[in-house]
């Protein structure tokens, strides 16, 4: 028997994945736990871009993947690479499956690094097991945005975009991305180019869903189609600063009183909006004297919406909005967005697969949009991509609270291995078409 036809006959007992499943999930979390553990602030979850947290990331994942038979690098960008099945040559047809290793602040412990973890434990529940193709695990080095602002640095960089005024992006040190990319390449002497295989030819990315709507339905898994397309903004009011006891309320130029009236204003508008959402997460008044009035205040301002052009009128009335506030109390206003990534369909050939094989692992399954970010919007418009999302209990993430059930991570990777299988097969489909 062919080799591929041995995993094929040995694993299509649902119930000998099943308990590979289980075991691995168990290990899984045991992996998230010790890894929660690893940040650069006592007290709480976090790791950003390029931080000496990150790199100890990486030695502890190291180690579980070369044992797991992965070639493991880090590249340019910091991102963690593990390749299995090399041996198949360059040329091979290249699942990649992976997500992102970086935190918001006061982070849960599964945003991100479960993803990461699904692809070694694919690999290692599929033990042996000779796939027609080579994997990648990708551990992406920044995400959040939670140093630069900027999110994606780590996949954009992947697909060459991590290019221009992204480069520019200042962190609260005043340090560039520019120049902690080539500090980094200082402090990392073996980093490998930040590139995708040319032979890539899916991305598959596990997530927790951020949201309640799997347990609403109480399903396990999630099959995403698509993502919602985001803005990131920056907003500030400048008034004058001057002594809070010695002002009359009718002369003052406040600067976070006018702040104020404006995001209000945000919440009315964004419900106008069907589905759209806005969020204004920082907030930073100057000079900051507790007896001074606010001469100056920087808003960052998130939006999405799954309609991009949806999303478009909803920055301007925002910005429309931070203009009338300014005139009418006389304040100075400079509203900008410094970032924003389209809406994503995913592909609907792995979309399928990823529906076929959930379902195959006994575990139905609904199709959804994600409204959160995912380095799967990067990678999708380059490699055909889709996302299976987890149930979330309360939907709490960004958060300590933020959980993930083991048995929902066991069907997850249960749904991974039919994965492979159903990958396996449509990589051996084309293959037979190219011979004839
Ligand atoms: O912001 C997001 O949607 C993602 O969690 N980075
Ligand atoms: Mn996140
Ligand atoms: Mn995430």
């Amino acid at each position: 028997m062919r080799e591929e036809s041995r995993l094929s006959a040995a694993t299509t007992d649902e119930t000998v994945r099943a308990s590979a499943a289980k075991a691995a999930a168990a290990l899984l979390m045991e992996r998230c736990s010790l890894l929660a553990k690893v940040t650069e602030r006592r007290g709480e979850i976090l790791r950003t871009f390029l931080s000496p947290a990150m790199d100890e990331v990486h030695r502890t994942m190291q180690p579980w993947m070369e044992a797991a038979g992965m070639v493991v690098t880090v590249d340019r960008a910091g991102n963690l690479r593990g390749v299995y099945g090399t041996e198949r040559g360059e040329g091979a047809a290249r699942l990649l499956i992976g997500s992102h290793l970086d935190t918001v602040p006061n982070a849960g412990a599964y945003d991100g690094v479960l993803g990461v973890l699904m692809g070694l434990a694919l690999l290692e529940a599929g033990a042996g097991g000779k796939f027609p193709f080579a994997v990648e695990v990708l551990g992406f080095s920044d995400e959040e945005g939670t140093r630069f602002g900027a999110p994606f640095l780590g996949s954009r960089a992947v697909v060459d975009e991590l290019e221009g005024s992204l480069l520019e992006c200042v962190d609260g040190d005043g340090v560039s991305v520019a120049r902690a990319l080539r500090d980094f390449a200082v402090r990392r002497t073996d980093l490998t180019e930040a590139t995708l295989a040319a032979s890539s030819a899916a991305y598959l990315e596990f997530h927790i869903e951020q949201g309640p709507v799997l347990e609403s339905r109480n399903l396990a898994l999630g099959i995403v189609e698509g993502l919602a397309g985001q803005s990131r903004c920056s907003v500030e009011f400048r008034g004058v600063a001057g002594h809070a006891g010695t002002n009359p309320m009718r002369l003052r130029k406040d600067a976070l009183a006018g702040a104020a009236e404006w995001m209000t204003g945000v919440e009315t508008i964004a419900r106008r909006f069907e589905n759209a959402v806005a969020t204004v997460g920082q907030i930073s008044a100057e000079p900051g004297g507790v007896n001074v009035i606010p001469g100056m205040v920087k808003c960052s301002l998130d939006l999405r919406h799954a309609e991009d052009a949806m999303r478009a009128a909803l920055v301007q009335a925002v910005f429309d909005e931070a203009q009338a506030v300014a005139a009418r109390r006389g304040l100075g206003v400079r509203a900008a967005q410094y970032h924003e990534h389209a809406a994503v369909r995913f592909d609907e050939k792995v979309v399928g697969m990823a529906e076929r094989a959930s379902r195959r692992a006994g575990y139905s399954t609904m199709r959804m949009t994600g409204g959160a970010g995912h380095d799967a919007m990067v990678i999708a418009p380059h490699v055909p991509s889709a996302m299976v999302f987890l149930r979330n209990p309360g939907g709490i993430s960004h958060h300590p609270d933020e959980s993930v059930a083991e048995e929902d991570v066991a069907a997850a990777i249960h749904a991974g291995l039919c994965f492979l299988d159903e990958f396996g097969a449509h990589v051996r489909e084309k293959e037979n078409a190219k011979h004839g």
